[in-house]
C-alpha cells in the first residue's frame, strides 16, 4: 500500500473523545521505549509525525493519525515505565485499557516487543489480558537491525515457544521490523491493506 497522506488528528486521554468517524484503526502498544512511535514514522515515511525519544515515557496520550483519509494509526503511551509516579501510572493504564475495551473502530492492535529481550512478564500478561478480552492483536518484534539474521530467528523462536508454553494454543501472527532500516514495512502495510479492503 502506498501512503499518500498521513496527518495528525488529535491527542487525548479519554476514549470517548477519540475521533467519531467509523474508520478502521490499528493501535501500537508495548513497553515504553520499545519503538511504537518510531514504527509509525517508518510506516508512514514521515520523520517526525509521531514524537519519539531515547528516553522512555515520551508518548503520554492516545494519538490519532489519519492515513490516506480512510483509516487511522493510533500511537499509545508505553506500559511498564517505572519512572512515572504511581498515580500517573494508574491513570494511563486505565485510559489505555478503556481504549482497548471500548474502541469499536479498533480492528487490530500491534503489541511491540524488543527482539533482543527475553519474553518479559509484563508483555506476556498484557497479551493474556488482550486474549481474555477478545481483542485481536499481532505481535511485532522491533529493533531487528540490532541483531544478525540467525539471532533474529533464535529470538523469535524462543518468544513463540514461551507463548505456546504459556496460555496460547496458537502463536499470534507476528512481524519482524526495524524502524532504522525499514524491515517489515511492506509486509505490515500489506496486512493492513488486506483487512481494509475485505
Ligand atoms: P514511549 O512513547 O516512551 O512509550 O516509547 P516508544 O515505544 O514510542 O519508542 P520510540 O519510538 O520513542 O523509540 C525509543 C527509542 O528507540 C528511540 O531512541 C528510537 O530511536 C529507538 N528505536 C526505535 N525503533 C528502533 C529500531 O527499529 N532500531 C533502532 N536501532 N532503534 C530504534
Ligand atoms: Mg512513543
Amino acid at each position: 500500500m502506498k501512503i499518500k497522506s498521513a496527518n495528525f488528528v488529535m491527542s487525548n486521554s479519554n476514549v470517548a473523545k477519540c475521533p467519531k468517524e467509523l474508520l478502521p484503526e490499528y493501535a501500537f502498544i508495548g513497553r515504553s521505549n520499545v519503538g511504537k512511535s518510531s514504527l509509525i514514522n517508518m510506516l508512514t515515511q514521515r520523520k517526525s509525525l509521531a514524537k519519539t525519544s531515547g528516553r522512555p515515557g515520551k508518548t503520554q496520550l492516545i494519538n490519532h493519525f489519519k492515513i490516506n483519509e480512510n483509516w487511522f494509526l493510533v500511537d499509545l503511551p508505553g506500559y511498564g515505565y517505572a519512572r512515572v509516579s504511581k498515580k500517573d501510572k494508574k491513570t494511563f493504564q486505565k485510559y489505555i485499557t478503556d481504549y482497548f475495551l471500548e474502541r469499536q473502530q479498533l480492528v487490530c492492535a500491534f503489541v511491540l516487543v524488543d527482539i533482543r529481550h527475553e519474553p518479559q512478564k509484563v508483555d506476556l500478561e498484557f497479551m493474556e489480558w488482550m486474549g481474555e478480552n477478545q481483542i485481536p492483536f499481532c505481535l511485532i518484534f522491533t529493533k531487528a537491525d540490532k541483531l544478525k539474521p540467525k539471532a533474529i530467528e533464535n529470538h523469535v523462536n524462543t518468544y513463540l515457544k514461551a507463548l505456546l508454553e504459556g496460555v496460547w494454543e496458537e502463536a499470534p501472527k507476528y512481524f519482524v521490523t526495524s524502524s532504522s532500516n525499514g524491515l517489515g514495512k511492506e509486509e505490515l502495510l500489506a496486512f493492513i491493506e488486506d483487512i481494509n479492503i475485505n
